[in-house]
């Protein structure tokens, strides 16, 4: 079904390790300008493209440097977007002009098999609404996008949860401009030194998804140590919700309490972290207080998300 409706041009959610993607051939320029209608994104907010190997890649992008194809060997299929050259077969409304297209090989065995049927790589960016939380199983993207798109492909809840990380080669070293569910570390381990550039103006062209307000609840939330701040709001405790990493606290209700991994471990914290913040923010709260994570590893990723969802983008 997913591959019959991609064939006829139209736009289909389909599942990620990292979070459900609302995708059309990335060839199709009316079907690519479907996405970003469904999604009421601005048009200077560039796709990345969906491939099913490093081979088929070079379709549609130009020579690869040096560092992106080993990063690509060591990561692909993964949750690594390259920047890359483009060819022409790729529409400028695809990367809103640059001559760069963020390409990345996803590692999801449904997809991987869509993929590999389709004569075409997939445009797609996250399926929901702009500036909202992305989501990590097909009943979030129903939620929000049922009633715009024919066709949901459901592979479950999705195993990384957050997004991909993504390297551009124009700078002398390999930079990151978005921190995700690839660490820095492992990047440095392949191909040493890396710059990281995150880039907090808004309405900034070339970087749309760091705007410094993005993955945003409805709900407004603050950051902080949870230790403190939850006294503050000793008088109107019913009224506030918690997202925790492992701990409960006293004096919230239990019900209005997310703990992201009661393990401790920050794998199981990026899977959750999405539905979490989904679940508080359809709470009957009116703030939502969240814990620093520890920033090593994908920690510093998920602490990304939940800063840019603690500025209000109302
Ligand atoms: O994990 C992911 O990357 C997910 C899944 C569906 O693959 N996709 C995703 O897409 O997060 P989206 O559109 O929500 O975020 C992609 C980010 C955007 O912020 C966009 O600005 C940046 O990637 N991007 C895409 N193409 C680009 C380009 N050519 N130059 C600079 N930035 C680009
Ligand atoms: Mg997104």
């Amino acid at each position: 079904m997913a591959e019959k409706l991609l064939l006829a041009g139209k736009v289909v959610a389909i599942p990620t390790e990292t979070v459900y993607g609302l995708a059309a051939s990335a060839y199709n320029f009316n079907a690519v300008l479907e996405i970003f209608n469904i999604k009421e994104r601005p048009s200077f907010d560039p796709l990345i493209v969906h491939a099913y190997d490093l081979d088929r890649t070079s379709a549609f992008v130009e020579a690869i440097p040096t560092s992106a194809l080993l990063l690509a060997k060591a990561f692909w299929p993964g949750p690594l977007t390259l920047l890359l050259p483009k060819k022409k077969v790729i529409p400028d409304l695809v990367t809103a002009g640059s001559p760069c297209v963020g390409v990345r090989v996803p590692n999801h065995v449904m997809t991987l098999d869509l993929l590999k049927r389709l004569p075409f790589p997939l445009a797609a960016p996250s399926a929901n609404p702009f500036g909202y939380i992305s989501p990590t199983t097909p009943q979030h993207v129903f939620a929000q996008l049922g009633n715009k798109i024919d066709y949901i492909l459901d592979g479950g809840a999705c195993n990384v949860g957050i997004e991909s990380t993504i390297v551009s080669f124009e700078k002398r070293n390999p930079t990151v401009l978005r921190l995700g569910g690839i660490a820095i570390a492992a990047l440095e381990a392949v191909v040493g030194p890396i710059e990281i550039v995150l880039q907090h103006a808004p309405n900034q062209p070339c970087m749309p998804g760091s705007l410094l307000s993005h993955y945003a609840p409805n709900k407004k939330l603050i950051m902080g140590n949870l230790s403190k701040l939850i006294p503050k709001y000793k008088a109107v405790t019913d009224r506030v919700g918690i997202l925790s990493f492992q701990k409960q606290y006293e004096l919230i209700p239990k019900k209005n309490q997310v703990i992201l991994s009661p393990q401790g471990c920050l794998k199981e914290a990026a899977q959750n972290l999405f539905h979490g913040l989904r679940l508080l923010d359809g709470l009957p709260i009116d703030i939502i207080l969240a814990a620093y994570l520890p920033s090593h590893g994908i920690g510093a990723a998920i602490n990304d998300r939940l800063q840019r969802a603690q500025h209000d983008h109302k």
